[in-house]
């Protein structure tokens, strides 16, 4: 059992905190919002994350304590993970001032109780060579510096599988450059790297396709904060990619699915992260490449690639747009039915989501808009994204659907799989759907009586639904 900290508690943070919990640790889970330790306290889970709740049912106060306190949770703890905000400013440079606020606070917990050695442990998505900063404040501080050190351990978990992303991971990274600090992390993770956790009664159920024990990979503190940032970009170019052949698709009548199967094929390249859609969102890929891309010209690199993956990502929208403008024409004045608002399926979550977007760009042409989301609903009403009353927050996908000229999809919701594609049709003044997300199939959905528009595959007609009697029939 080891002593953690993790100071922030919000998607990471809350996350980390709950599965180094599950994991046999005594965890204190830090956040400067009062209200929100309040609420975390009182048993309420303030994100929609799946087994998010039984984890911190399970460990609430016993293994899982929760504080405002930078200062006292430090003191406790041996490791102190780091997980608060690195928002971007203005010139894409991620601002990390509340992380410098933490490493003060935790230099002088160490300075007052200066009996232990501790780690302290970035788990926010930073730039390269974070550790050194945070080092020379901590030293600055009044920490000793034979009683610390700094190590990167970035977080690679997605939202909607932040739980099982932590459990079963892909690979866990963690960066030192000490022999202590490494042995002190890896004996954080054995539970997952020795198959331990996985040998135990009522754990997390394992998703499909994961391998384990968890493979653990240990690097220079440098090249961990290094690979956070590359794998990110690399999977947004991944998207930018396929969105770009998408665009090749439809000028030449190719069905992108296709040659998504065909690339996919070849394991070098690998199906996943190549589906193509209204480009990525959310509050990883975009802060990143945009923070990665500066990273890069301040160490002297102009890494002009990445432009270009944002410049693609940006241009979706537009292109979008333009698919809604070709199947009615005339946008002012049309009441349209928006499915999804979360900038992916699976999660609450509206930061940075390519669907509210759009929905504002459809606002600013004219559109009169009713919107369904399964879970971003309460958010996106209480973030003031949209102008008062603008968008009517419909019941369900049926009801945003009534007298709508079109509906658009614009989140890979599972639930929209299973939609009732009749009754949804009945709904709507023009059988015509828009889906910026490739949830369902051509032909399907013509032979259900929609002219059916996607993208990078051809559109699709409604097949007729009366039956026209063939020649020289009787
Ligand atoms: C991402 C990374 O996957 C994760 O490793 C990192 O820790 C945080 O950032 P997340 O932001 O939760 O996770 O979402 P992810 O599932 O990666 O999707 C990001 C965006 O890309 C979403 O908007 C999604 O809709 C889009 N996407 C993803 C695509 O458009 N096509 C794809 O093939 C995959």
């Amino acid at each position: 059992m080891v002593r953690v900290a993790v100071i922030g508690s919000g998607y990471v943070g809350l996350v980390a905190a709950a599965c180094f919990a599950e994991l046999g640790h005594e965890v204190i889970c830090v956040d400067n919002d009062a209200r929100k330790i309040a609420a975390l306290e009182r048993g309420e889970t303030p994100i929609h994350e799946k087994f998010l709740p039984e984890l911190l049912a399970r460990h609430r106060g016993h293994r899982l304590r929760f504080s405002g306190s930078v200062r006292d949770a430090a003191r406790d703890s041996q490791a102190i993970f780091i997980a608060v905000g690195t928002p971007p400013s203005e010139n894409g440079e991620a601002d990390l001032s509340y992380v410098e606020a933490v490493s003060r606070e935790i230099a002088q917990a160490i300075a007052s109780s200066p009996n232990e050695y501790r780690i302290v442990v970035e788990k926010s998505t930073v730039p390269v060579d974070t550790s050194r900063g945070v080092h020379r404040v901590m030293e600055l501080n009044g920490a000793p510096t034979h009683l610390f050190d700094v190590a990167s351990n970035p977080e690679f978990l997605r939202e909607g599988s932040a739980v099982t992303d932590f459990l079963y991971p892909d690979r866990i990274v963690i960066g030192a450059d000490s022999e202590r600090c490494i042995a002190l992390l890896k004996k954080i993770y054995e539970p997952l790297t020795d198959g331990s956790y996985y040998q135990n009664k009522n754990i997390i159920p394992e998703p499909d396709d994961v391998q384990t024990p968890a493979r653990l990979i240990a690097t220079s503190a440098k090249s961990a904060e290094l690979i956070k940032h590359a794998s990110n970009a690399f999977l947004a170019m991944k998207i930018s990619f396929i969105n770009a052949v998408a665009a090749v698709c439809e000028s030449v009548g190719a069905d992108v699915g296709q040659v998504r199967e065909g690339m996919g094929a070849d394991v070098r390249i690998g199906k996943r992260f190549l589906n193509p859609g209204i480009g990525y969102g959310g509050s990883c890929f975009p802060k990143d490449v945009k923070a990665f891309r500066a990273v890069a010209e301040h160490c002297g690199y102009d890494f002009g690639m990445l432009d270009e993956v944002m410049k693609i990502n940006d241009e979706q929208r537009q292109r979008f747009i333009k698919k809604v403008r070709n199947a009615l024409w005339i946008l002012k004045g049309k009441r349209l039915a928006v499915l999804g608002l979360a900038f992916k399926g699976g999660t609450d979550d509206i930061r940075d989501s390519q669907a509210i977007a759009i929905v504002q760009l459809l606002l600013k042409e004219g559109c009169s808009i009713a919107a369904f989301d399964p879970a971003a609903m309460p958010k996106t009403q209480a973030s003031g994204v949209f102008p008062e009353e603008a968008v009517f927050f419909a019941e369900n996908a049926y009801a945003a659907a009534r007298d709508a000229d079109a509906v658009l999809v614009l989140t890979d919701w599972e639930e929209f799989t299973a939609l009732d594609f009749e009754r949804l049709r009945a709904a709507l003044k023009h059988p015509i759907m828009i889906d910026g997300r490739n949830l369902f199939q051509p032909q399907t959905m013509s032979e259900l009586g929609f002219t059916y528009i996607s993208i990078g595959r051809p559109e699709v007609s409604a097949k007729k639904t009366v039956a026209v009697p063939a020649p020289g029939a009787d």
